[in-house]
């Protein structure tokens, strides 16, 4: 199974701190905040990731990550010309997955928990085309949010509804094939003009073709000042609980 982290993006939410530097730059307690999803994708034994960079501060995102041996991966990139969306930013890695099956993940997410190299190995040998996991949080409607039936079965994701139909948030973690690829070349923009990773989790609903469960970790993003705040909390805390292990230092010449 191959990997994506996508750190790509403006940042304007977390502005003046992201004016001239990358988001995923920032510290979250004591590493760069990328560092979280690298290793979220190593911990489910994922060894080639490609990282589709774009916005500011490019060339430092490839420094401080370099080949990525310090984190037992082997690294690759790919620059997303504009902050086009995540469906967009996933199109851009198709001919690195090839035929392989990929996960995805957002550069701001930060998940403190299990492991998920269960989750991981049952999708690749498994039947489903596509999955995600789901988190509770209070503030739905900044995310894409899941809309569920009386059996309690996801029928349908919008993103960033005003009026959102559960508290249930699918987390920037997608597992797909590269049947995705044909989805997104489908795909119209969005209102806010991107193209939406809500929209390639629809169309995998029907027919029960999109696996979801429910993270059983902590989970935040890290794209407003309160939420960058929780990300350095989770690991704060997970630090004085002996959870975290030293952050990973490529070797400086
Ligand atoms: C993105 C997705 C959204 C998801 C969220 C998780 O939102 O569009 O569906 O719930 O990541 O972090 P964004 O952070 O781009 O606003």
């Amino acid at each position: 199974m191959k990997g994506i982290v996508l750190a790509g993006g403006t940042a304007t939410r977390l502005y003046p701190l992201t004016i001239v530097t990358n988001k995923h730059l920032l510290p979250i307690y004591d590493r760069p905040m990328i560092y979280y999803p690298i290793e979220t994708l190593a911990g489910m034994g994922v060894r080639e990731v490609m990282v589709v960079v774009g916005g500011k501060s490019v060339g430092d995102v490839v420094e401080l990550l370099a080949d990525g041996a310090a984190f037992g991966l082997d690294l690759t990139y790919r620059y997303q010309p504009g902050p086009l969306g995540i469906a967009h930013a996933i199109g851009l890695a198709r001919d690195f997955v090839g035929d392989d099956a990929f996960c995805c993940v957002l550069g701001d997410n930060i998940l403190r928990g299990p492991a998920l190299a269960d989750v991981a190995a049952d999708f690749e040998t498994g039947q489903y085309d596509a999955g995600t996991l789901l988190y509770r949080v209070p503030d739905p409607e900044r995310f894409g949010v899941a809309e569920l039936d009386a059996d309690g079965r996801v029928v349908g994701f919008e993103e960033k509804p005003e009026q959102p139909k559960s508290d249930l948030i699918p987390i920037g973690v997608y597992f797909l094939r590269p049947d995705a690829f044909a989805v997104i070349d489908g795909l119209a923009p969005s209102a806010r003009g991107e193209f939406e990773i809500t929209d390639v989790l629809n169309h995998y609903i029907a027919g029960g073709r999109l696996f979801t469960r429910i993270y059983e970790g902590h989970w935040t993003d890290a794209g407003t000042v309160p939420s960058l705040l929780r990300a350095a909390a989770l690991a704060a805390e997970d630090d004085a609980a002996g959870r975290l292990s030293p952050p990973a230092i490529r070797p400086l010449s």
